[in-house]
Parts: C-alpha cells; sequence; structure tokens
C-alpha cells in the first residue's frame, strides 16, 4: 500500500516560500516550494473521512483483521510502543518484539506469580507496572515491597530492576478508563449506570475495551464497515496533533504543562510542542511515522530530521563528538542539546552519579528553545514546582542544567561545566560556531 502525505524537505527554513513551507507543513499536504520537494507520491490525495471517527457507527474488528490487508503497515506498529503498552498475562513472562532490545518484564513483584498478575502495563520502552488478577494496579503501600519494574535506561544510569511505586498509596488502585486505560486501550468505555460492565468481570477494572493496548482502530476508528467494503476508504483519519494530545497530554488545559519532581511529566508532548515557539503550529507526522517506533525502528519513525528543514544550521562545536557514559554511547546530534531528557516517565540519574546541578530524566522533551538567560531549573518551572512557566509569547525553554550538563556533569569522562559557564557558553553558541567555521 502506498504511502501518503510524507512530506520529505531538502530546503532550508527562511529559504523560498517561507510562509507556504509552513502551510504546507502544517495542513501536511505535500508542496511547499513547488520546486524543491524531493518527494511526488504525497501530490493529491487526499484521505476520505477526516470527521467521523465513529465510522458511521461501525463495530470494531481488531488489528489482526486490519493486517490482513495492510501487512506493511502492521509490520511496523508491531515494534511500535503503541502495540505493547498493555499485555495480557496468561501465567507467564509477557512478550514483546525482538526490535525492543531494552523490552521485557522477566519476574512480577515479589509476592506474586505470573498466575497472579491480569494485565502489564508497558514493558517495553522504559518501565511496567502491575495489574492484579483483580483488576487493581499494583503499588507498594498495598504489596509493602516495590512494585514498578524498570527497564535498563544507559542514558541515565538506571539497571533493569524493581523500583519504588507510590509507597503511600495503602489502597489498591482501580485499573479506570479516566485516570488509566483510555489511552492504553482501543474501544475503551468507562464504567455508568447504562453499562456496569468489568472487563474480563475483573471488579477492580471500572469499564471495558475491544482491544489491549493502542491498535489501529484507536486511531482509526472502529474498522467493520471498512473492512466490508475498503475501497469506499471511509475510514477516518486524522493528522492534526489532537489525535496524538488525546493521549500525549496530561491535564485538560493543553495550555499547561504539568511537571513533576523538578521534571516535567509524562505523557505531555502535545502540550510541549504548542509551547515550543517555532513548531507550535506543526502536527506530530512532520517529524513522526504514526505507525514506526521512533525508540525501535527510527529510519522509519522520524520523518523529517532537524536538518530536513534547519538546512544551514551547524552543530554548535559538537561535530562528529561521540559521548560515551557506561553502555551509553550517543553520536552527537541536534536532538542531543534540543531534546535532552527532561522528561520524567519511571527513572532520572541519582545526585550521587551526577551531581547536584545535573538534571536527567528518562524522556525526551519536544520544548526545542534553549534558556542562555537563566541558569537552572528553577526559572523553568512555576514557584510551586507543578507546571512550566512560559514566556510572554507562550514559550516554554529549558535551560542548561538540563542540555548541557547531562553529559558535563561529574560522572563520566567529558570536563564538568558550572551552571554559569554552561550559560555563559551556550549564549550565542551557533553564532560563534558558524563565525569559526
Ligand atoms: C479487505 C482488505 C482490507 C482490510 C481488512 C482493511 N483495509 Fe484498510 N484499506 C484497504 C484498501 C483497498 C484501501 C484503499 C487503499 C488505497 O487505495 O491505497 C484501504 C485504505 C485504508 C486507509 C486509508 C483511508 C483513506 O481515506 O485513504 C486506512 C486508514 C485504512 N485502510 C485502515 C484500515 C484499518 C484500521 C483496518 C482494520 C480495521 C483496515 N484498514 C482493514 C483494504 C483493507
Ligand atoms: C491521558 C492519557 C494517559 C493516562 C490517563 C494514563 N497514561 Fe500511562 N501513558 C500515556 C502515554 C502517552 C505514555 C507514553 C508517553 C510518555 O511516557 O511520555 C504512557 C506511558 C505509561 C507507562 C510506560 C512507561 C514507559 O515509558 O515505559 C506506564 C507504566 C503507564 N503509562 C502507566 C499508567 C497508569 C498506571 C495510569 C493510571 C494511573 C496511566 N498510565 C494513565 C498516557 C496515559
Ligand atoms: C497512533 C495513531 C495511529 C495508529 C495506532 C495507527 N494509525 Fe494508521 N494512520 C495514522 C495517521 C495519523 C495517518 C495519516 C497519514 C500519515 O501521517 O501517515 C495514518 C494513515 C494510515 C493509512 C494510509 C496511509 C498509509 O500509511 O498507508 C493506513 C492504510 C493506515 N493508517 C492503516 C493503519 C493500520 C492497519 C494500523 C494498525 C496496524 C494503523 N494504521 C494504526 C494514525 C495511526
Ligand atoms: C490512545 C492513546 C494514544 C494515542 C491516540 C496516541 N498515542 Fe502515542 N503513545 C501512547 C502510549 C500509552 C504510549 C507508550 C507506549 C509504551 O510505553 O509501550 C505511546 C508512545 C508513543 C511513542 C513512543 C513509541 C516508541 O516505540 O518509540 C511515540 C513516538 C508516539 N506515541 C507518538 C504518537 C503520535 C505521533 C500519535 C498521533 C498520530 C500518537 N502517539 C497517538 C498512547 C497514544
Ligand atoms: C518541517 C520543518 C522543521 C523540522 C523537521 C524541524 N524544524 Fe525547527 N523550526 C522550523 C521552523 C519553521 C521554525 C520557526 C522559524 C525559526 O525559528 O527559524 C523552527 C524553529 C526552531 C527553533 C527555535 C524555536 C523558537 O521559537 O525559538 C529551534 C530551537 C528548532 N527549530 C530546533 C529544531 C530541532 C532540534 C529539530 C529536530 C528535532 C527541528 N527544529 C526540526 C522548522 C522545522
Ligand atoms: C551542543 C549543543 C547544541 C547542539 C548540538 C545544537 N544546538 Fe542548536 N542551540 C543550542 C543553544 C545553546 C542554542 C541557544 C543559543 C544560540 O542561539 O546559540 C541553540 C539555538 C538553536 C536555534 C534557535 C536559534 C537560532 O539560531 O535561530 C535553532 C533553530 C537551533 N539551535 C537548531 C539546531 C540544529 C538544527 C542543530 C543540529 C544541526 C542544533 N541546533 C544543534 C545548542 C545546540
Ligand atoms: C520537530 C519534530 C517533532 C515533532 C513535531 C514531534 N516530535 Fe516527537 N520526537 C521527535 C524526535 C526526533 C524524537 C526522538 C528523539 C531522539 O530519541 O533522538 C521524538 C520522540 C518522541 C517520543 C518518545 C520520547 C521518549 O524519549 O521516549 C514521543 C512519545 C513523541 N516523540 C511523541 C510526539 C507527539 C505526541 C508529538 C505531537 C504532539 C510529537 N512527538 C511531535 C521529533 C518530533
Ligand atoms: C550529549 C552530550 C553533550 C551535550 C548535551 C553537550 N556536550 Fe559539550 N561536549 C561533549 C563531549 C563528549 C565533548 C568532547 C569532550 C572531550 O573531548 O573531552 C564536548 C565538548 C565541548 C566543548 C569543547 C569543544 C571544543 O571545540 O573543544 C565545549 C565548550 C562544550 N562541549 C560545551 C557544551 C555546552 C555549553 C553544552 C550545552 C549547550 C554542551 N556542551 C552540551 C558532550 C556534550
Amino acid at each position: 500500500m502506498r504511502h501518503r502525505g510524507q512530506l520529505k524537505l531538502t530546503h532550508g527554513v527562511g529559504g523560498c516560500c517561507y510562509l507556504a513551507l509552513l502551510i504546507s507543513i502544517a495542513l501536511l499536504l505535500a508542496g511547499g516550494c513547488p520546486s524543491a520537494t524531493d518527494d511526488t507520491s504525497g501530490t493529491s490525495q487526499a484521505f476520505n473521512n477526516t470527521t467521523d471517527p465513529t465510522n458511521d457507527s461501525a463495530g470494531y474488528v481488531g488489528s489482526v483483521a486490519c493486517s490482513a490487508c495492510h501487512a506493511d503497515v502492521a509490520a511496523e506498529h508491531r515494534v511500535h510502543g503503541h502495540s505493547h503498552v498493555l499485555k495480557g498475562i496468561q501465567g507467564r513472562a509477557p512478550e514483546y518484539a525482538p526490535e525492543g532490545t531494552r523490552a521485557g518484564v522477566p519476574n512480577p513483584p515479589a509476592g506474586m506469580a505470573f498466575s497472579d498478575v491480569s494485565y502489564i502495563i508497558a514493558g517495553y520502552l522504559h518501565g511496567a507496572v502491575f495489574v492484579d488478577e483483580d483488576g487493581f494496579v499494583a503499588t507498594d503501600g498495598v504489596a509493602g515491597v516495590n512494585t514498578l519494574w524498570n527497564l535498563d535506561f544507559p542514558p541515565n544510569a538506571t539497571r533493569a530492576g524493581f523500583a519504588a511505586f507510590l509507597p503511600n498509596q495503602t489502597s489498591p488502585i482501580p485499573y479506570d478508563y479516566q485516570t488509566c486505560f483510555r489511552c492504553h486501550t482501543t474501544g475503551p468505555r468507562p464504567q455508568d449506570a447504562n453499562d456496569p460492565r468489568s472487563q474480563d468481570g475483573r471488579p477492580g477494572i471500572l469499564g471495558t475495551w475491544a482491544e489491549a493496548a493502542v491498535q489501529c482502530e484507536a486511531c482509526h476508528g472502529p474498522g467493520s464497515n471498512h473492512v466490508s467494503d475498503p475501497r469506499a476508504r471511509e475510514i477516518f483519519v486524522d493528522s492534526t496533533p489532537q489525535t496524538c494530545g488525546r493521549c500525549h497530554s496530561h491535564g485538560d488545559d493543553p495550555n499547561v504543562i504539568a511537571a513533576v519532581y523538578g521534571f516535567l511529566a509524562n505523557n505531555t508532548q502535545y502540550e510541549q510542542l504548542l509551547a515550543s515557539g517555532g513548531h507550535g503550529g506543526f502536527n506530530c507526522t512532520v517529524c513522526h511515522n504514526p505507525h514506526a517506533s521512533i525508540t525501535y525502528d527510527r529510519d522509519r519513525g522520524l520523518r523529517n530530521d532537524c536538518t530536513a528543514c534547519h538546512v544551514d544550521a551547524n552543530m554548535a562545536f559538537h561535530d562528529g563528538i561521540v559521548f560515551e557514559f557506561g553502555d551509553h554511547v550517543e553520536a552527537l546530534n541536534c536532538q542531543s542539546c534540543h531534546m535532552p531528557l527532561a522528561g520524567l516517565s519511571t527513572s532520572f540519574a541519582p545526585a550521587a552519579l551526577v551531581g547536584p546541578e545535573a538534571r536527567i530524566g528518562d524522556v525526551r522533551a519536544h520544548i526545542f528553545r534553549i534558556d542562555t538567560t537563566n541558569t537552572d531549573a528553577s526559572a523553568v518551572f512555576t514557584p510551586d514546582g507543578s507546571a512550566v512557566q512560559k514566556d510572554a509569547q507562550g514559550r516554554a525553554a529549558l535551560t542548561v542544567d538540563f542540555v548541557c550538563l547531562r553529559c558535563h556533569n561529574q560522572a563520566g569522562d567529558v570536563f564538568p561545566l558550572t551552571l554559569p559557564g554552561a550559560r555563559l557558553i551556550a549564549d550565542g553558541m551557533h553564532e560563534r560556531a558558524a563565525n569559526a567555521e
């Protein structure tokens, strides 16, 4: 099946017909500068249904049905975190795509056997939590042992093993539609007076779903009408960031980027992107192939790298540098500085290792802008630490403790920088690098 709507750009930001470029990116139409695109596959097709997510009141058929005809999309999706975020457990360890080299949950928490586990949430990218056989999310406070499984995450020196998860939560947490599973399942339904069912009859699961994890119909809507008449192409397709923001957002207000423990809260990519200044109007799909993993299938997962648009940008004195830290090896790229690990999913680097100033979480930021006027995270967050501050134009930015001190800290072999020193060097770095060339 053909790929549509892909936009590979060969011209730079600030080049010809700049406004047209921006508009074409935002609408995800091919075109832009007519003389300067190298991709002609996306010329004129439009998706037939971009407005009705119910697909005319269709029913769910499951992703296996879709893969019968869309084998290429299904093969990509199988490696994506979406397809692994909720695993039904049948008395033994869950299986993940072999491409997921860091993935896997070898054991349930102490005191539990796999036969006591109904579902595992995730275990593919950073960590996993467990749903017991009654459908409640296991927490330390109830079990009296650590219940969060961390995967290896070399960039912040985390080793696979159990870690603390809600030690003060002494009553079991239901696996609920609104607070959890609407973002981890396909065809989710809340429990209410009209439909009091629990998934599999497990009392802790407050509602039902059609298929575990984020599968085809989570984004395209139920497929029964399409499967019976595929040529009509009446299945829902939405490339706006709202379709992703439904799950990749933390609260109800997209203007607020939630923060926790001095990091960006997890699943806040949508709010971050809106506050990123230059990229604020982009669709997620400008950079992301919605079907392919950015972690384990980067070549297909990443549609347009930074330099597709920022053609003249230099590497700010870090061209050709390779950063090594324990088992982590990173050939520096634009993301190394502009998408630092400022988000927190399940782990961060301990101060005992990297010093009290370096801030290294486990999820890449989508803010892109670097603050060179302030030195540390106190300028990033509101005084109560619950959200990210923004400037008068509604833009967020990250300070050098997230950016430079991820590498230039007291751990490892790279020379350490102080915060004021890093800020001074960072200020105007690209310009100085350009002049030095
Ligand atoms: C019997 C074969 C078949 C099955 C099963 C099938 N599709 Fe399709 N699908 C097609 C064909 C044929 C097209 C049109 C392809 C084209 O013209 O490029 C299509 C197009 C699409 C499109 C693009 C719609 C548009 O407006 O262009 C999407 C999205 C899609 N399918 C998703 C799904 C999903 C999700 C499922 C499972 C619920 C599914 N398909 C099951 C055959 C199938
Ligand atoms: C609004 C949608 C939403 C809700 C509600 C939600 N999550 Fe998630 N969850 C996500 C997204 C998106 C990600 C991946 C992106 C990220 O981590 O930044 C994720 C990732 C995870 C991960 C995987 C961590 C990793 O990266 O390996 C776990 C575990 C998890 N969620 C548990 C929960 C639990 C438990 C609840 C309920 C208390 C919950 N989530 C509620 C959207 C949600
Ligand atoms: C996270 C949301 C999401 C999931 C999950 C998803 N899709 Fe898509 N899909 C999209 C979006 C957005 C587009 C719009 C075009 C684009 O940007 O690639 C799309 C486009 C398509 C198309 C038409 C263009 C193409 O790439 O061929 C098909 C067919 C399709 N999806 C099938 C599937 C199938 C089959 C699955 C499950 C194996 C699936 N999708 C899962 C979001 C999703
Ligand atoms: C129904 C909820 C939902 C929707 C809609 C959704 N996501 Fe996700 N997304 C998640 C969850 C949950 C995870 C965490 C997966 C895991 O830990 O296995 C995730 C993970 C990801 C990842 C990391 C996966 C990897 O393998 O590297 C990317 C990238 C991503 N989503 C992009 C998108 C984009 C782009 C869209 C819109 C086209 C989208 N998501 C729509 C829930 C969703
Ligand atoms: C599809 C084109 C495109 C891609 C891909 C892209 N950018 Fe941009 N970027 C823009 C445009 C357009 C602007 C706004 C104009 C400007 O500030 O130059 C911008 C602005 C920025 C800004 C300034 C933000 C501000 O408002 O101060 C930074 C920093 C940036 N981009 C970094 C990156 C990085 C890093 C990547 C790769 C992860 C990237 N960009 C990918 C087009 C793109
Ligand atoms: C070593 C860290 C580092 C690397 C690597 C890096 N940048 Fe930057 N970048 C910065 C800092 C610091 C600033 C803010 C100060 C400045 O403007 O020089 C910045 C500013 C920017 C800006 C906004 C200011 C402007 O010049 O308009 C853009 C756009 C940008 N970088 C793009 C990129 C791209 C694209 C790459 C990859 C080719 C890249 N950067 C690599 C550190 C870096
Ligand atoms: C300007 C390009 C760009 C845009 C726009 C963009 N992303 Fe990303 N995203 C990336 C890149 C590049 C990475 C991988 C960074 C790396 O690992 O080098 C990434 C990584 C991710 C991850 C994995 C983070 C992690 O560290 O586990 C998620 C989830 C994600 N993006 C979701 C989204 C969502 C949702 C949107 C829209 C709201 C979005 N992205 C918009 C470029 C972009
Ligand atoms: C991903 C890791 C990483 C990040 C992020 C990073 N650096 Fe570096 N930087 C390195 C490594 C590795 C070297 C080479 C060090 C060596 O040879 O000892 C280096 C070298 C340098 C040098 C010497 C360059 C030269 O030409 O000799 C300066 C100055 C520097 N970094 C400043 C910064 C500043 C300021 C930031 C933040 C804006 C930053 N770095 C971000 C890893 C990083």
